[in-house]
């Protein structure tokens, strides 16, 4: 993945027992919530390393010195529904962020996806966009999203993920050059229905026990 310089795997010993919580299939969906609210901290962190920030001045209780604040709105886009599994861990470090929502679905037979509701910001160009979606597979869904974002004139974009399989990797560092993608693990493949393999299953339905 060295090919990838936009790719950036998130791999501490707390990120990997995060997964290793949610890829087990014993996991409850309970179990399975609070672990992907837990790696969305880890990961959200990580992705706040592009983030603009601006230098102010503060008086500690001894003395003035120079600070470091986050400059400048902040954009979540959960991608709908798993998404929505990492947005209440995105909120507790950017509380002051506006949310907007992608709802895509894939469809069952062809795995591409279709879009059923969208609610974005205006002037997406003014903020620092984060898109959530813990599955990326075969990319269709992430792309789609991007080009949405893009149209609505985002320019500065970071994608956080849980496991992102090789082709769907392929896919958006090709079709965005331009983004950078933040995961905890990359996975090598996709089974015959476009499910990431090892992966952890369809985490829309384990997030909220719809299996
Ligand atoms: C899953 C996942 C991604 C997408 C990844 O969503 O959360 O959004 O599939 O697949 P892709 O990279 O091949 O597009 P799903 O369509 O299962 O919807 P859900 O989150 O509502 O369950």
């Amino acid at each position: 993945m060295s090919d990838h310089p936009n790719l950036h795997v998130v791999d501490l010993p707390l990120s990997r027992h995060k997964l290793s919580v949610l890829r087990d299939e014993r996991t409850r969906h309970r179990e399975f919530r609070q672990a992907m609210h837990e790696l969305a901290l880890i990961l959200v962190a990580e992705a706040t390393r592009r983030m603009p920030t601006s230098t102010v001045k503060v008086h500690t209780p001894l003395a003035e010195t120079e600070v470091e604040e986050i400059s400048g709105p902040i954009c979540l886009v959960p991608v709908l529904r798993a998404g929505l599994g990492m947005l209440e861990g995105a909120l507790a470090l950017l509380p002051e962020a506006t949310v907007g929502f992608m709802g895509l679905f894939r469809d069952e037979r062809t795995a591409e996806p279709v879009e059923y509701y969208v609610n974005l910001p205006r002037n997406l160009k003014d903020y620092f966009v984060v898109v959530l979606d813990p599955m990326l597979a075969t990319g269709g869904s992430l792309s789609a999203t991007l080009a949405k974002l893009k149209e609505e004139g985002a320019v500065w974009i970071s994608c956080v993920h849980a496991v992102a399989a090789v082709p769907g990797i392929e896919r958006v560092t090709r079709e965005h050059p331009d983004v950078s993608f933040y995961t905890a693990a990359v996975d090598p493949g996709l089974d015959e229905r476009a499910f990431i393999v090892p992966g952890l299953g369809d985490a829309g339905d384990r997030l909220y026990g719809t299996l």
